[in-house]
């Protein structure tokens, strides 16, 4: 079996793109500080795949730890997720967020390219395209960034077009991911932000279990179909999916620059979510009219037709099954995986 590296392995995604590996016949080989993430994650990936699952406690800002898996093991591919991704954190701590997310990728890069290890994902996202000019979003679309978490992601992907440039036996494939929800069907493994969380998901998820009051929808004045924010929601399922497929197309073709967005073409609005969510706790969710949130956007959608083509990328669930994942994950775990 080919080992993949998965930086950031018991996060959110990277803990369902390791069960996703395991199905494809990779062997998964996770990378984790444990600083956004729960080391229970770890027990838990082996519980659902039964079988072990190596980890190491390292820091990807740390090159010689690093260097050390890459020693250890002689690895196919590294799937790079581990990093920053607060967009509010980032404007008040920008520094900390250039330091970590651009001098972990850096490390990444050089490690693999020490040990002869050529085949690199990296997580970025469909904040690099900023406020669309129009929808669904293509990858050939400028790119633009309005804050510094988005500007680390555009950095890393413009680093890695040089990279390539320079040295034509490394592959890199981009993935652009609109927005992940939901939970595997176990609910042993979902979003589990520290403290309150920013993202919409997770905010309803602890609403419905009574943690927070209601939900505060930023804004329904938007030019959308009922004026809240319209976003692509993707089952974390199908994102993960979307990861091994790249790697097995990495190993079929000769192209060393990849870039695909990982949606579901579809949008839906702040309402549609809380109300597709009502179905699946059978009652109303009380939320609350709010101000606008700084630097949101009215309407984010992808055109996935590129990765529907070119890796067989088709997403499977709806939004019903994201809720009710989702809401699955939140009852099994009250506080979150501790
Ligand atoms: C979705 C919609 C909000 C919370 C961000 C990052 C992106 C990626 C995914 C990391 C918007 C509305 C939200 C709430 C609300 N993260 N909302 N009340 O902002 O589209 O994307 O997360 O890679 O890079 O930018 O996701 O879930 O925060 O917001 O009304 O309490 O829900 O206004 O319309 P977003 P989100």
């Amino acid at each position: 079996m080919k080992n993949v590296v998965v930086t950031g392995g018991a996060g959110y995604i990277g803990s369902h793109t390791v069960l996703s590996l395991i199905e494809y016949g990779y062997n998964p080989i996770i990378v984790d500080n444990f600083s956004n993430s729960s080391p229970k994650v770890i027990e838990r990936l082996e519980k659902i795949s039964n079988r072990d699952i190596k980890c190491y406690n390292i820091d990807c800002c740390n090159k010689d730890e690093l260097d050390k898996v890459f020693k250890e093991n002689d690895v196919f591919g590294v799937i790079h997720f581990a990093g920053y991704k607060a967009v509010g954190e980032s404007v008040k701590l920008p520094l900390k967020y250039y330091e970590n997310n651009l001098i972990s990728l850096l490390n990444v890069v050089e490690v693999m390219h020490n040990n002869n290890s050529n085949n690199l994902i990296f997580s970025s996202s469909a904040t690099v395209y900023g406020d669309p000019a129009s929808v669904p979003i293509y990858e050939d679309f400028p790119l633009h960034v309005t804050n510094p978490y988005g500007r680390t992601k555009l950095m890393i992907e413009e680093i890695l077009k040089d990279y390539v440039k320079a040295n034509p036996d490394f592959k890199v494939a981009l993935l652009r991911y609109f927005n992940p929800i939901g939970a595997h069907e176990s609910g042993l493994i979902g979003e589990d932000p520290n403290g309150i969380p920013n993202n919409l998901m997770p905010y309803i998820t602890q609403v419905c279990i009574g943690k927070l009051d209601h939900l505060n929808v930023f804004g329904d004045d938007y030019d959308t179909i009922d004026g809240t924010g319209v976003r692509d929601y993707v089952h974390v399922l199908d994102l993960a999916r979307g990861h091994s497929l790249t790697l097995k197309k990495m190993e079929e073709i000769n192209d060393n620059l990849l870039i695909y967005n990982l949606g579901t073409g579809k949008g839906s609005s702040v309402l549609e979510v809380v109300h597709e969510m009502e179905k699946v706790v059978g009652h109303k969710i009380h939320y609350v009219i709010a101000n606008r949130r700084a630097g949101d956007i009215a309407t984010c959608y992808a055109n996935c037709d590129k990765a529907y083509k070119e890796l067989g990328f088709k997403t499977q669930y709806n939004l019903y099954d994201m809720c009710q994942s989702s809401w699955n994950f939140q009852q099994k775990n009250p506080n979150g995986i501790r």
